[in-house]
């Protein structure tokens, strides 16, 4: 299905932010006969095709299958719930109108059906005529596919999710008694910290808060957030993350940790006044076990951002067009979010085959590539894109050009200090004192092990110790450390592979 493509309107130019109104607007006005809407906000969508209808003077029509065809505030048309038969209707309507069809998506797949829409989209084109097919799940045959345009509803803005939220806090104090303690600034942050979600779910979400509270206070903010985590969970490709990593909890990694760390002012106040252009992401490729997804989490942490993780192997859907609709919408939700670190990990799991052409798949990674791509040029400020890859020498070019990340990270087996902190880090995250530990010898030890490895190597120790009946030492850790044949030996000239491929493209992280 076909985008509707306006994402360089001329009001963006000037600077006024485009809302979802207009482009409605812009849609009908611009005499698109078929235009598809795929929500499960029904109620939030026919509001605003009301507002759109009388904002244009165009008599709105609204057909469903239990009520057949009525004009807004009129009677229906006879017999016009049988869906041909509301067809036959809209072709004897004269001038101007809007029909909204509601679920008529699971009618198209019918021939005559079909024909008869695309008949009627044939006639339309001349004057402002449109027909809207609403549904929570749409899929068009391909010949009607080719007429619709999809216009996309996304979830509720900050600002109208607002307003919801002041109405529900002031209906629970009138039917529960619970007065609200927050001030505007409170309610503003409420909504924020619920938005991400669909309006009727981000009420009932609050409602349940509230009630469980019994108090609508600051606590709220951060039960609202967590609420909200969980309402999310649901969806499956992009999941919100609690943020426990920061970069205190990385060994190494110094020059990567200074670049973060640099722009956490980007989206202050202070920061926009004085020109900061807010970071767009990061590629860490590199050794595997060494902290690329470690550090991917950890910006998140550092900077306070909420963290969401998007599964890139579970984009792949075997309907045509589903997974890009996917995408978009995992990426819209993000986008609500803000500010956020999207964490893609091992992201060429989804876009490797994008670059070989061959691939049976090639083409709908292709098409993945090109809706993240779009998102990643045109998306406003507050999504910073933590990405990794294993293997960046598979990613297609396109991904890698300069612009796309503001930089890509090589993480590379840790050097001696690094090492010293692994062990600190970790022996320090078992509950023991270091100082018992002759850190120094362990790192000398280990040299060519990866972060994973030394942590694993305090993991068996531990069991060692245990079964011996008595606490972890630095002999322990060094027996383990003998017993273990690190990857940069067994796999040797594949690392040399990644590091040479690395030195010229990527900037070392440590
Ligand atoms: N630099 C590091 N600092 C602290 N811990 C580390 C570091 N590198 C690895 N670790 C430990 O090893 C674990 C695995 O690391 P992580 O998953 O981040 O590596 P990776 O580079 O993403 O590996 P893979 O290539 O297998 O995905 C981490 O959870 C952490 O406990
Ligand atoms: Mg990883």
């Amino acid at each position: 299905m076909p985008n509707s493509g306006l994402t360089s309107a001329p009001a963006r130019a000037m600077g006024v932010p485009r809302t979802k109104r207009d482009d409605l607007e812009l849609l009908v006005n611009s005499r698109n006969p078929i235009v598809t809407v795929e929500t499960g906000e029904e109620p939030r969508f026919v509001e605003l095709l009301e507002r759109v209808a009388v904002d244009l003077g165009i008599p709105l029509y609204v057909w469903s299958v239990t009520t057949g065809l009525a004009r807004t505030g009129g009677a229906a048309l006879y017999n016009s719930d049988q869906p041909e038969q509301a067809l036959a209707n809209i072709s004897t309507v004269q001038g101007d109108g809007i029909f909204l069809l509601k679920d008529f998506g699971r009618y198209c797949d019918n021939d005559r059906i079909s024909r008869r829409l695309r008949d009627l989209a044939d006639g339309f084109r001349t004057a402002r005529r449109s027909i809207v097919i609403l549904g929570a799940e749409i899929h068009l045959p391909a010949e009607l596919a080719a007429d619709a345009v999809e216009f996309q509803l996304g979830l509720p803005s900050v600002e109208e999710l607002s307003s919801g939220v002041k109405a529900t806090l002031a209906e629970l104090n009138r039917s529960q008694g619970i007065a609200s303690s927050l001030d505007a600034a409170g309610v503003a942050q409420l909504a924020k910290n619920l938005s991400g979600l669909p309006e009727e779910d981000a009420l009932r979400v609050l409602r349940q808060c509230v009630l469980r509270r019994g108090r609508a206070d600051a606590g709220l903010l951060d039960e609202v957030l967590e609420a909200k985590r969980q309402a999310m969970h649901t969806d499956g490709l992009l999941e919100t993350v609690q943020r426990e990593a920061s970069f205190s909890d990385v060994a190494g990694l110094g020059k990567l940790r200074e670049w973060i760390g640099k722009r956490k002012c980007a989206l202050t106040p202070e920061g926009q006044r004085f020109g900061l252009v807010p970071p767009k992401g990061v590629l860490i490729t590199g050794v595997q076990g060494c902290g690329k997804s470690l550090a991917a989490r950890a910006v998140a942490g550092e900077w306070g951002y909420e963290l969401a993780r998007l599964d890139a192997g579970a984009l792949y859907d075997k309907y045509v067009g589903e997974s890009e609709r996917r995408l978009r919408k995992a990426l819209d939700v993000a986008q609500k979010l803000s500010p956020v670190v999207l964490w893609i990990d091992e992201i060429e799991k989804a876009f490797a085959s994008a670059g070989s052409s061959g691939d049976a798949d090639a083409g709908l990674s292709q098409r993945l590539l090109a809706t993240l791509l779009t998102w990643m040029q045109d998306r406003e400020s507050g999504v910073f894109l933590a990405a990794t890859s294993n293997n960046i020498t598979i990613l297609p070019p396109e991904m890698l050009r300069k612009g796309r990340f503001d930089e890509i990270f090589f993480v590379d087996l840790p050097g001696a200090a690094a090492r010293v902190d692994l062990f600190g880090l970790h022996i320090r995250k078992r509950g023991r004192d270091t100082a018992s530990f002759d850190l120094a010898k362990l790192s000398i030890a280990s040299e060519g092990f990866s972060g994973a490895e030394i942590e694993q190597v305090i993991v068996a120790g531990l069991y060692t110790a245990f079964s011996q009946k008595q606490q972890l030492t630095t002999e322990i850790l060094l027996a383990e450390i003998q017993a273990t044949q690190p990857l940069s030996v067994t796999r040797a000239e594949e690392i040399t592979e990644i590091r040479t491929w690395a030195k010229s493209r990527a900037v070392a992280a440590d």
